[in-house]
C-alpha cells in the first residue's frame, strides 16, 4: 500500500512510499483512509523515536473495508474517524512574543477574557491547560489559586520546565500539577465530536488543506506556526 512515511533525509522528514500491508489483530479493523491530519506533536518529536520508513500519522478519516474479527467496532462500509499513535521529531519553531492574531474570534466563541501571554493575566486562576511547556508552564503554575490544578498536555516550546517546589511548599496551598496523556478507546469521544460536527455545533478550524503529496509543505507550515487550526491531507480516491 502507499503510505506517508518518516524519512529524516526528506523535506519535513516525510515522503510517500510503498509500505507493508497492515496485519490485523482480531480487535482491529481495516480502514481505507480518505484524509489525514498533521499534528504539531507527531511532527515535532520524531528524532530518536521514529524509525525511517515508519508510517506517519495519528488522525485519519475513511471507510471500514474489513470489520474486526471479534465483532467489536463498526461494520464494513461505515465511514469512520480514527486516532492512533506513531512516533514524533524536530525542534519547535522559535516563539514570537505576541500572537494576537491567534486570539481573533475566541470572544465570539464565548471567551470572556482573552490574553496573549501570561504577563497580561491579572489575579490567580483555578485551572491551567498547558501545551507549550518550558517557562510558560512554570509561570502558569505559579498563578494557580488554592487547590487549583495545572495539566501539562504538551511541550510545543521544546523546552524543559523547572518549578521551584520549595517556594510552592511555602505557598502551601494545595496546588497540583499533573501530566496529561491521551488514553486509548477514544471511539466514544470521537463519536461525540463527529455528532457535534454533523449538527454544525463544532467548527474543525481547517487552516490548511491539500493533497498528501504536499505533506512536507504542510508540515513546514505547521512547524513554523503558519497554520491556524488543523492541516488536512487528502488521499487520492
Ligand atoms: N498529552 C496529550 O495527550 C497530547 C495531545 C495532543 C497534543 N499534545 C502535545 O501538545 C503540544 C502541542 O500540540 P498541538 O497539537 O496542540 O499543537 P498546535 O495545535 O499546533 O498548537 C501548538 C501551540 O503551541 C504554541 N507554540 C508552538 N511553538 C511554540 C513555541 N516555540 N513557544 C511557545 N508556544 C509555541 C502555538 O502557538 P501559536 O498559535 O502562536 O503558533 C500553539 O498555540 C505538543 O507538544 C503535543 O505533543 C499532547
Amino acid at each position: 500500500m502507499q503510505a506517508l512515511v518518516y524519512d529524516p533525509d526528506q523535506p519535513a522528514g516525510l515522503r510517500l512510499a510503498e509500505a507493508a500491508e497492515p496485519v490485523l489483530a482480531p480487535d482491529q479493523a481495516l480502514v481505507e483512509v480518505r484524509a489525514i491530519s498533521l499534528n504539531f506533536g507527531e511532527l515535532a518529536y520524531r528524532t530518536g523515536r521514529a524509525q525511517p520508513g515508519q508510517v506517519h500519522g495519528w488522525d485519519a478519516a475513511g471507510v471500514v473495508v474489513a470489520a474486526t474479527e471479534d465483532g467489536s467496532g463498526p461494520a464494513t462500509g461505515t465511514p469512520v474517524v480514527t486516532f492512533g499513535w506513531t512516533v514524533p521529531g524536530r525542534a519547535a519553531a522559535p516563539c514570537p512574543r505576541r500572537r494576537w492574531r491567534r486570539g481573533a474570534g475566541l470572544g465570539r466563541l464565548g471567551a470572556t477574557e482573552i490574553v496573549i501571554g501570561l504577563a497580561d493575566v491579572t489575579g490567580s486562576v483555578y485551572g491551567v491547560l498547558d501545551n507549550v511547556g518550558g517557562q510558560q508552564l512554570a509561570d502558569a503554575f505559579s498563578l494557580l489559586e488554592r487547590g487549583g490544578v495545572a495539566l501539562s498536555i504538551g511541550k510545543a516550546s521544546g523546552q524543559p520546565t523547572t518549578i521551584d517546589l520549595e517556594r510552592e511548599r511555602h505557598r502551601s496551598s494545595g496546588q497540583r500539577i499533573e501530566p496529561f496523556a491521551m488514553g486509548s478507546g477514544l471511539a466514544e469521544d470521537l463519536g461525540y465530536l463527529v455528532r457535534l460536527l454533523d449538527q454544525g455545533q463544532l467548527d474543525p478550524q481547517i487552516g490548511w488543506r491539500g493533497s498528501w503529496e504536499r505533506a512536507p509543505e504542510a508540515a513546514e507550515a505547521l512547524l513554523s506556526r503558519r497554520v491556524a487550526g488543523k492541516a488536512v491531507l487528502d488521499l487520492p480516491a
